[in-house]
């Protein structure tokens, strides 16, 4: 098979390895693609948005199927672009990653079919959203209806805090029209999870549990970022645990666009709180969260594009889905200045590529290859993933790499997975 995917980061390297070791892919192009996916797969220069680009040259290199990486291009229709061509993909088609693509659409849709989240209004006008909050009261969590790149959701303690994040969204406009709407919700508190589960609008298996690393620094100090590592499995999420989050919340929700009609095929990660009164949703995602992928790709022991296919057959209830019985972690190496203010075009050394068997793999993000050299071209450049018996051994493999690999102002993480390691159960 011929495959393309979409996408340039670590989570599209991590899709590109898995999918080279399959027996049957004979070819995979990448758009656009890294300097590390360009050792695996021949990286086209299309732009991960263009979609009327990447429907001509699926169509025009006989794509068998294409795997779409990243929210945006999903939530602009590249699933429905390519179905009207004939064209075979992964991912939900327009309606579908609304989930993602609209936090006002995603919540009243939870309402309407009881599915557990925090309670919410949304606003088309900011004098209506400034009123309301002062009648609420806080601590109050404010969020842009649209698409933000994770940046979208502000949890303010005071009333100013509240009104100045409505003026941010509503009348500055700083995430453009994806704040033109916006949610004021309740607060939650717990622990967080999430479960990234694949779907073909009848069977749902889920992935390996996994947990991400959201702050910048050590300790879960600093700004927020896309992901700083990642570790899978999660021992928080116990068997029992994941099954209930399955029955009372994925499957419901997969089954409530399909009520609405609405059919839905590709990934759903759905993040969690574990509050008191149990699990609720913060949000929907449509694609593989990242590094997270990163942590789960390597212990897939069974052939990545058989699941994907399958998938997109609507045959995944016949797909054997198997995991190696180990751990894995990923530790991501970002520039100086992220997630601000990325610095690029820095070079990097001493980095190796390893064979498809070795426990170490380095899943390139933001690197661009010149000539024989890498150089930054990104926030988060690369994603150091170690395999080990257990999540020590796992640490061990990425950090071990890692004292290999320079460039100037690197920034990374020392504790990825050490709340795990302290106390598996309530990390
Ligand atoms: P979102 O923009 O919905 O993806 O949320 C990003 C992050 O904000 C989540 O991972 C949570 O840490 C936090 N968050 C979002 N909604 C809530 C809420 N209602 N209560 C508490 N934390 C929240
Ligand atoms: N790492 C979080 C995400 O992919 O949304």
């Amino acid at each position: 098979m011929r495959i393309l995917v979409v996408g340039s980061g670590g989570r599209e390297h991590a899709l590109v390895w898995k999918l080279s070791q399959s027996p049957d892919v004979t070819q995979i192009f990448c758009a656009p693609g890294n300097g590390g996916i360009g050792q695996l797969a021949e990286c086209v220069n299309i732009s991960a948005t263009d979609i009327v680009s990447l429907t001509d040259f699926a169509q025009s290199k006989s794509i068998d199927l294409t795997v779409v990486g990243p929210e945006a291009v999903l939530t602009e229709g590249i699933v429905d672009a390519f179905e009207k061509r004939g064209l075979r993909v992964f991912g939900p088609n327009k309606a579908a990653a609304q989930l993602e693509g609209s936090k006002a659409f995603s919540k009243n849709l939870m309402k309407q079919y009881n599915i557990p989240t925090a309670k919410y209004s949304v606003f088309d006008d900011a004098q209506a959203a400034h009123e309301y909050v002062k009648q609420i009261g806080v601590p109050v969590v404010i969020k842009a209806d649209g698409l933000c790149a994770g940046k979208g959701t502000i949890i303010a303690h005071t009333l100013s805090e509240a009104g100045g994040a409505i003026d941010l969204m509503m009348a500055d406009r700083i995430f453009g029209d994806a704040g033109a709407r916006i949610l004021v919700e309740e607060l939650l508190v717990g622990e967080e999870a999430s479960i990234i589960a694949v779907t073909d609008g009848k069977t749902t298996i889920p992935m390996l549990t996994s947990q991400d690393h959201k702050r910048l620094q050590d300790g879960d100090q600093g700004p927020n970022t896309g992901g700083m590592g990642a570790y899978a499995p999660a021992p928080v999420v116990t068997d029992e645990l994941l099954k209930t989050f399955m029955d009372e919340i994925v499957t419901p929700s997969i089954n409530a666009l399909a009520s609405e009609g609405i059919a839905f095929k590709g990934v759903l990660y759905t993040g969690l709180m574990l509050t008191q009164e149990g699990p609720k949703v913060l949000e929907y995602n449509v694609r593989f969260g990242d590094p997270e992928i990163q942590a789960i790709v390597p212990l897939l022991k069974s052939d990545l594009l058989a699941l994907l296919d399958d998938t997109v057959e609507g045959r995944l209830d016949s797909c054997k889905v198997e995991w190696h019985n180990k751990s894995c972690a990923c530790v991501v190496l970002a520039s100086k200045g992220y997630p601000a203010d990325p610095e690029k075009g820095v070079e990097i050394t001493g980095l190796e590529q390893y064979p498809a068997d070795s426990p170490v793999q380095v899943f390139h993000a933001g690197t661009r290859k010149e000539e024989s050299r890498f150089l930054t071209s990104g926030g988060r450049v690369l994603g150091v993933t170690g395999v080990g018996d257990d999540l020590e051994s796992a640490l061990k493999f990425a950090y071990g790499a890692i004292d290999k690999i320079k460039f100037d102002g690197m920034q990374y993480r020392k504790d990825i997975g050490a709340r795990a390691l302290k106390n598996p159960l309530s990390t």
